[in-house]
């Protein structure tokens, strides 16, 4: 094991600064000391680590000495072979894995909810998906992963596959065992590539699911940001693989990502691996026994569920993630404007669920937090609710029929949302958060989505990219009836 006590990037920069250089090179606000006045002291700290690819403080792109110690840290608690920095979040991370493994016409195995960026990594590569349906829990309708059934029935209908595409875990921080769909794809010669999103703090400790990169996936990508204490669009990317090339992961690496990676977010990536390198097993339990003592508390509220899985359901619950189901007159989105005004902010709601993600550090606002919720919910009575259908991917296992050779046959319409039924869709609808795709283009338009979709609208569910959803209509191919030389 290395010396997980250094951190080799940030405190180069902060010896940088001490210094206090002249600079003659960007960024332009010179260490903070060209800023607009009234926010000079609000970013003054930051500012002195928002350094360049000056001496000493190497380069992302050709590491060498400060920013390749940090890697190799970072690749050594994870257990990979080689580990990257990503200041553009998991989604280039995702990116330039997706890049990195198929090439035009390339076929893909990759799970129906993933995030939208893995959708458009496949459209960057030109590659043709084959979308597996995730199993579901029935007593939450919650995604919980692929099974390995589902992939041993899709490497035998498309044994060419390049690579399989999981996430693991799920936005809930629902999460499986991939020890068995690895080892399986590894047999066939086929890299596993994991977005671990939300897992950057998996291994942390007994209590907490197992990293990807310990259970044998070839690259995965996580964001740092989410549950580390690193800055926003701080990610990781570990690769641990004798079938994909390192040496393409990088090109892909270099190309899609900044030529000025930002200092500080780098920086902070070196100190959220230490943060998590350094946690004793105390500490560990005394997290597990925080998030422990929250659902308890909450589960007297009589307002909400706090949501578990099915006992026979072969999942786990990562301990920082809490998801709330609502048990009353008020949707997921009503309470969450509720708590809103009352100053605490959840990272998810919609119409009936609401998620809210712990810290990786003992929480002690536990009892205030839950006395909140429970005089925000008073004046509403309990009711029972149904539990809705969550279910994206009709089919286990699926190439849509509109494949792209057709696009050029048709034309692009609105279609009113109610009359969209039997459509191809030509366009993602993105309800966000979470960012998995209602629909992906080339996605007949059922029943099923358009009352979800329905559902999500009046509960007021944001659409990244749609404010306007009801009034547009949904973007969909039509067959082009038009004479050629219409055209
Ligand atoms: C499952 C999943 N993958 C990838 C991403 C993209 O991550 P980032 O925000 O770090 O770019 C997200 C973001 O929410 C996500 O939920």
């Amino acid at each position: 094991m290395l010396n997980q006590r250094m951190t080799p990037l940030y405190s180069k920069v902060i010896e940088h600064a001490r210094e206090n250089p002249h600079s003659f090179h960007v960024p332009g606000h010179k260490w903070g000391r060209v800023f607009p006045q009234f926010a000079k002291e609000t970013y003054e700290s930051v500012l002195r680590l928002d350094a360049t690819e000056i001496a000493g403080l190497d380069d992302l792109h050709d590491a060498q000495f400060v920013i390749k110690e940090a890697q190799q840290l970072l690749a050594n608690v994870y257990g990979a072979n080689t580990s990257y920095f990503l200041v553009g979040g998991s989604t280039v991370g995702n990116l330039a894995m997706l890049c990195s493994v198929c090439s035009k016409n390339d076929i893909i195995l990759v799970q129906r909810d993933s995030h939208k960026s893995v959708i458009n990594g496949i459209q960057l590569a030109q590659a043709e998906a084959i979308y597996l349906a995730p199993d579901y829990d029935e007593k939450t309708g919650l995604s919980i992963g692929i099974g390995l059934a589902t992939v041993k029935e899709a490497l035998n209908s498309y044994p060419n596959a390049k690579a399989i595409f999981l996430t693991n875990p799920s936005y809930y921080g629902v999460t499986i065992d991939l020890r068995e769909i690895i080892e399986y794809a590894h047999t066939l010669g086929m890299p596993v590539l994991v977005d671990e999103a939300h897992g950057a703090h998996f291994g942390v400790g007994d209590g907490f699911p197992r990293s990807a990169i310990s259970q044998g996936a070839d690259l995965v990508v996580q964001s740092a940001h989410k549950t580390l204490p690193a800055m926003t669009m701080g990610s990781y990317l570990h690769f641990n693989s004798s079938f994909v090339s390192k040496k393409t992961i990088e090109f892909y690496l270099q190309t899609l990502q900044s030529s000025s990676p930002s200092y500080p977010i780098m920086a902070s990536l070196d100190l959220a691996r230490h943060y998590m390198a350094n946690l004793k097993e105390d500490e560990v339990l005394s997290i597990l026994e925080s998030s422990r003592k929250f659902r308890a508390q909450l589960k007297e509220i009589p307002q909400i569920t706090v949501v578990e899985l099915d006992e026979t359901v072969n999942s786990t619950v990562d301990p920082l993630k809490v998801t709330i189901r609502t048990k009353c007159e008020l949707t997921g989105i009503d309470i969450q404007g509720l708590l809103e005004d009352k100053g605490l902010f959840v990272e998810l709601a919609n119409e009936e669920y609401l998620l809210l993600v712990l810290p990786l550090a003992p929480f002690h606002q536990s009892e205030q937090i839950v006395s909140l919720i429970r005089s925000v919910l008073k004046p509403y009575k309990p009711i029972d609710r149904k539990i809705g259908e969550k279910k994206i991917g009709i089919q286990k296992i699926s190439s849509f029929p509109f494949k792209k050779e057709t696009v050029d046959q048709c034309k692009i319409e609105y279609i009113p949302i109610e009359q969209a039924v039997g459509y191809f869709i030509a366009e993602q609808i993105i309800p966000y958060p979470p960012g998995v795709p209602l629909l992906i283009p080339g996605e007949i338009i059922t029943n099923e989505t358009i009352e979800t979709l329905l559902k999500l609208l009046e509960a007021g569910a944001k659409f990244q990219g749609h404010t306007n959803i009801k009034q547009t209509g949904l973007k969909v191919f039509t067959i082009d009836d038009r004479k050629e030389d219409e055209k």
